[in-house]
């Protein structure tokens, strides 16, 4: 059966990501840092969506390095491989967890979340060079409209990387 909470969302989440996205547009303009941009899309994201922890990690030699992040601490270094962000940047997809307990190998940074989407991020020669990371309290709630709209988001950084 739907869950009566998620069909209202989804639709509210088009709209919200089609008045976000000019709004990203016009952060990136004309800015050439990567972590600058990284955290001014965190706040954006932050702004527009009640989710736990919205990040990025980078990819440095062979680990995730935490970057800009809104939400609580988090854990600094990820393997490749390892957890649902490390897993993301090995098979080079987004990944939509509906239920981080189920997922082997997922690393809990809060004991809040329940469910989980990373995007990676290429940079200009097609290699990952970051991922996004984004936790919910609420199981299940991610669809792929959230991984569409986060994909074109993550584009938007592509030529910073
Ligand atoms: N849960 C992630 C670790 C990062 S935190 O969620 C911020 C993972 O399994 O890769």
């Amino acid at each position: 059966m739907q869950d009566p909470i998620t069909l209202p969302r989804t639709k509210d989440r088009v709209a919200l990501f089609t008045a976000l996205m000019p709004q990203v547009r016009e952060l990136l303009h004309e800015e050439h840092d990567p972590v600058a941009a990284m955290a001014n899309v965190t706040a954006a994201l932050r702004q527009t969506f009640d989710w736990h922890w919205i990040g990025f990690y980078r990819v440095m030699g062979a680990e995730l390095v935490l970057g800009p992040f809104q939400g609580p601490v988090a854990c600094t270094r990820i393997g490749f491989g390892k957890g649902v962000c490390g897993t993301a940047w090995k098979e080079e997809r987004t990944l939509i967890v509906p239920d981080v307990e189920a997922f082997p190998g997922h690393i809990a940074c809060s004991p809040l979340s329940r469910s989980e989407i990373v995007v990676p991020i290429r940079d200009s020669d097609g290699r990952i060079a970051a991922v996004l990371d984004i936790d919910s309290i609420h199981a299940d709630d991610f669809s792929t409209v959230d991984g569409h709209a986060l994909e074109l988001l993550c584009e938007l950084l592509q030529p910073l990387f």
